[in-house]
């Protein structure tokens, strides 16, 4: 049976188990080959002047990054996909390719820190005018825009707050003004949200998340429609900024379990944001998944699930009791990142926000939810709380 290539009429599970490669082109092997390459060689000069064959250099892809460019894609319904070695990366690389000395972006006030240190750095010292705009703003980013605005960068939901955008509306609003509209979509990953469905131009993934899903890779993806894949391509091939083999053949793998994984993550995720909600000490949970979430209503809209990551805003206090919950903690893990299996925790800082920064009752904590048992994993909540409360 060949399913390589004629998935689309399949549920998502069936269909993540066997995108990407055809094992007829490897003898069989249900896997791919994870191909080590610089040098490839060509079989006379005529092809080599021309080039005039699939693969030409190791920086310009392999049947390794093939696989997993083609999954993404078909997951995606993209018309290319780049495979970068990080997700950081999968950021910067399409803002490099798409703006130029003059420009303008604007970049959605809840992005990733690091998306935002790069623009305030690297872009605006190549002369780029970089503006921030409300994740609310839906419909009104047409009055920001200019004539020079060329990217239009979302992340829905957003880092650690998880305000949804109405990325419809605002693809709109960028697409009469020129601009390609940019979209960081990790935290739904393909199976919960496809941002060119809803006018995105291209979508960005820390596959480093629940693609890879056992926090010991790093990899991003970028995702491209027709029209801005010779862009990015273009871009990827100028910069050499290509992904090494095995960690691309890991998140290859993560991709076949990543529909089980992103389901029991969700359910649990929920259980304890709807439990948490009813605990003492907590104000408010950021949970797009959650009828009270201020953004619910768009989140149903347009996504089809939730992964396993929201917040927890304390009932007042600061640094002080913010710690004690984070200390009191045993089984959440303190650290960054997010997607893997185990439940990880961080305080969230908003200090670097221009506009979506609250005000919030207390502080505000980030929870990945990870595949532990919710029972374990409320008891350990519990402590926290516990420990905030009495700090
Ligand atoms: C929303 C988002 N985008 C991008 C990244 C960057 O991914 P990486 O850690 O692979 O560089 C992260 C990492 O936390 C993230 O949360």
């Amino acid at each position: 049976m060949d399913m390589a290539g004629k998935t689309d009429g399949f549920g998502v599970n069936t269909r993540l188990a066997h995108i990407g490669n055809d094992p007829r082109d490897f003898h069989g092997f249900v896997n791919p080959p994870v191909v080590h390459a610089s040098t490839v060689l060509f079989p006379d000069a005529r092809t080599m002047a021309t080039r005039g064959q699939k693969y030409t250099y190791g920086t310009r892809g392999t049947p390794t990054t093939d696989a997993l460019a083609t999954a993404i894609d078909h997951l995606e319904g993209s018309a290319g996909t780049i495979v970068v070695p990080s997700g950081l990366a999968a950021v910067t690389v399409p803002l490099l390719g798409f703006v130029a000395a003059g420009d303008h972006v604007l970049i959605t006030d809840s992005v990733y820190r690091p998306t935002r240190h790069f623009a305030d750095t690297m872009l605006k010292r190549l002369g780029v005018e970089v503006e921030y705009y409300d994740p609310l703003v839906g419909a009104g980013l047409a009055a920001l825009m200019k004539p020079n605005t060329r990217v239009v960068f979302t992340e829905s939901p957003g880092s650690n707050t998880f305000e949804i955008q109405d990325i419809p509306a605002i693809a709109k609003a960028a697409h009469a003004g020129g601009a390609v509209v940019m979209m960081d979509n990790t935290w739904a990953t393909p199976l919960y949200l496809r941002p060119l469905d809803h006018g995105v131009d291209i979508s960005i993934h820390a596959a480093t998340k629940y693609p890879a899903g056992h926090s010991d890779v790093l990899l991003g993806t970028v995702s491209a429609n027709a029209a801005c894949w010779p862009k990015l391509s273009e871009a990827f091939n100028t910069l050499g900024c290509c992904a090494g083999p095995d960690d691309v053949y890991q998140v290859l793998r993560g991709l076949r379990t990543m529909g089980v994984r992103l389901a029991h993550h969700q359910q649990s995720a929920l259980d304890i944001a709807r439990w948490l909600e009813g605990q003492n000490g907590v104000a408010r949970v950021l949970h797009p998944a959650l009828e009270s979430f201020p953004g619910h209503a768009l989140w149903k809209r347009d996504f089809s699930g939730a992964s396993g990551i929201f917040s927890v805003v304390l009932a007042g206090g600061g640094e002080k009791q913010a710690h004690a919950f984070l200390d009191a903690l045993q089984i959440f893990g303190l650290g960054y990142s997010w997607g893997g299996y185990e439940s990880l925790a961080v305080p969230v800082f908003l200090g670097d926000r221009v506009i979506a920064k609250g005000p919030y009752e207390g502080p505000v904590m980030r929870l990945q939810i990870g595949l532990e048992d919710v029972k374990d994993l409320k008891a350990d909540i519990s402590r926290g709380l516990s420990a905030a409360a009495a700090a």
